[in-house]
C-alpha cells in the first residue's frame, strides 16, 4: 500500500491507501454505467483500493455501481457507506444497512458511516452501530459532517468513542478544520483520521476554482504533474487525512492514484498557504 507502504489506520482491524474512490453522482445515469465500473476497477488497480459511497446518492444507485466493481474482488477493497440520519435510529438502521448490504453484493460493510446529524439521539445511533457490529453486517463505525462540537458531543456517549472517523469537506479552498476539528481529532482522539470529501473543490465556496489558481498551476508545471494532483497531495501532506475525489474519467483515476506518491516540500506548502491561507479562527464547517 502506497504511503508509508502502509496505509492509514481506520479502526484496530482496517488499513487504508491515503485516497480512496468516490462516487457520488455515479448510478445515475444508465448510459454511464459501464465507465463508471470500469472506473472505479481501474482505481483499485491502481491502488485506491478505499470506496466512498452512500445509500443517498442515486437512492442506492452508486452502491450497486460498486457492487457490481467490486464483485470477484471483495476483499482487495475497504467499502465505506453512510446511512441517512432519519434511518440512523434503533427503527430503520438494521433495515437500511441490509439494503446496502444487498446493493453492495456483500454480506459486511467495513466502515458505516452516520451521513449528517439528524433528530435521532447520538446514543442511539451509537448502540446500533455497536449491535450492527456485534451482529457482523458492519466492522467499523463512524460520522460524517460533525464539527467539534459534534464530536466532543459524540465522545460523551456511551460507545462514541468507538466511531473511527469523521467524513467532512477539506480542500485547498476550504480550510477551516485546521483550526478546531483537524486539531481536536488529533489531541482529543489520537489516531482518529479524517476523511476528506470533495478534495478537488467540487463543491463549497471555492468550487473548481482551486485548480485554476496559478501558484497550483505553477507547482504542478514545475514538477510535470496536473493541478488536481498537486492539490490532492496537499490534502494528504500530514499522514492522518485521507482523501476520496471521485473521478469517472481514466486519466482522471490514474491521475488521482498518482498524486500518493507526489510530497510536496516546505516551499510548496508554503507557497500554497499563502494562495490559500490557513484560518486564523473558528468557521462553522462547510456542507454539501
Ligand atoms: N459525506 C458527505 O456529505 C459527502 C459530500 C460530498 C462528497 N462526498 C464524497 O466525496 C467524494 C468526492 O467529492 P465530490 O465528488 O463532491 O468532488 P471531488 O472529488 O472534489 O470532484 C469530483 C470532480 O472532479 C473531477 N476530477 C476527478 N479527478 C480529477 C483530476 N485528476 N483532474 C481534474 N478533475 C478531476 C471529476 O471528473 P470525472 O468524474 O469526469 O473524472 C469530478 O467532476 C464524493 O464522490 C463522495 O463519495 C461525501
Amino acid at each position: 500500500m502506497r504511503r508509508g507502504g502502509r496505509g492509514i489506520a481506520l479502526g484496530p482491524s482496517l488499513r487504508v491507501p491515503a485516497i480512496g474512490q468516490g462516487t457520488w453522482h455515479m448510478g445515475e445515469r444508465a448510459d454511464r454505467r459501464a465507465d463508471e465500473v470500469r472506473a472505479l476497477r481501474a482505481g483499485i488497480d491502481a491502488g485506491m483500493t478505499l470506496i466512498d459511497t452512500a445509500e443517498m446518492y442515486a437512492e442506492g444507485g452508486a452502491e450497486r455501481v460498486v457492487g457490481e466493481a467490486v464483485a470477484g474482488r471483495r476483499e482487495e477493497v475497504v467499502l465505506v457507506t453512510k446511512v441517512y440520519p432519519a434511518n440512523a435510529g434503533r427503527r430503520r438502521a438494521k433495515a437500511a444497512c441490509e439494503r446496502s448490504l444487498t446493493r453492495l453484493g456483500t454480506d459486511v460493510i467495513d466502515v458505516y458511516l452516520l451521513h449528517w446529524r439528524g433528530q435521532v439521539p447520538l446514543s442511539e445511533t451509537a448502540a446500533v452501530m455497536e449491535e450492527l457490529r456485534d451482529e457482523g453486517k458492519i466492522r467499523q463505525w463512524g460520522v460524517s459532517n460533525f464539527d467539534t462540537e459534534a464530536m466532543q458531543r459524540l465522545w460523551r456517549v456511551p460507545a462514541g468513542q468507538a466511531c473511527v472517523t469523521d467524513q467532512v469537506l477539506y480542500h485547498l479552498g476550504s480550510r477551516g478544520i485546521e483550526y478546531d476539528l483537524l486539531p481536536w481529532c488529533r489531541d482529543a482522539a489520537p489516531g482518529l483520521p479524517v476523511m476528506a470529501y470533495s478534495p478537488l473543490a467540487q463543491g463549497g465556496r471555492a468550487r473548481r476554482a482551486i485548480l485554476e489558481e496559478p501558484v497550483l498551476r505553477r507547482i504542478a508545471e514545475q514538477r510535470g504533474v496536473q493541478p488536481a494532483q498537486v492539490a490532492l497531495a496537499w490534502t494528504i501532506r500530514e499522514g492522518d487525512v485521507i482523501a476520496v475525489p471521485k473521478a469517472s474519467d481514466p486519466d482522471h483515476v490514474r491521475q488521482n492514484a498518482a498524486a500518493m506518491d507526489i510530497e510536496l516540500t516546505q516551499e510548496e506548502l508554503t507557497a500554497l498557504d499563502g494562495a490559500f491561507p490557513p484560518p486564523s479562527r473558528h468557521t462553522p464547517l462547510e456542507i454539501l
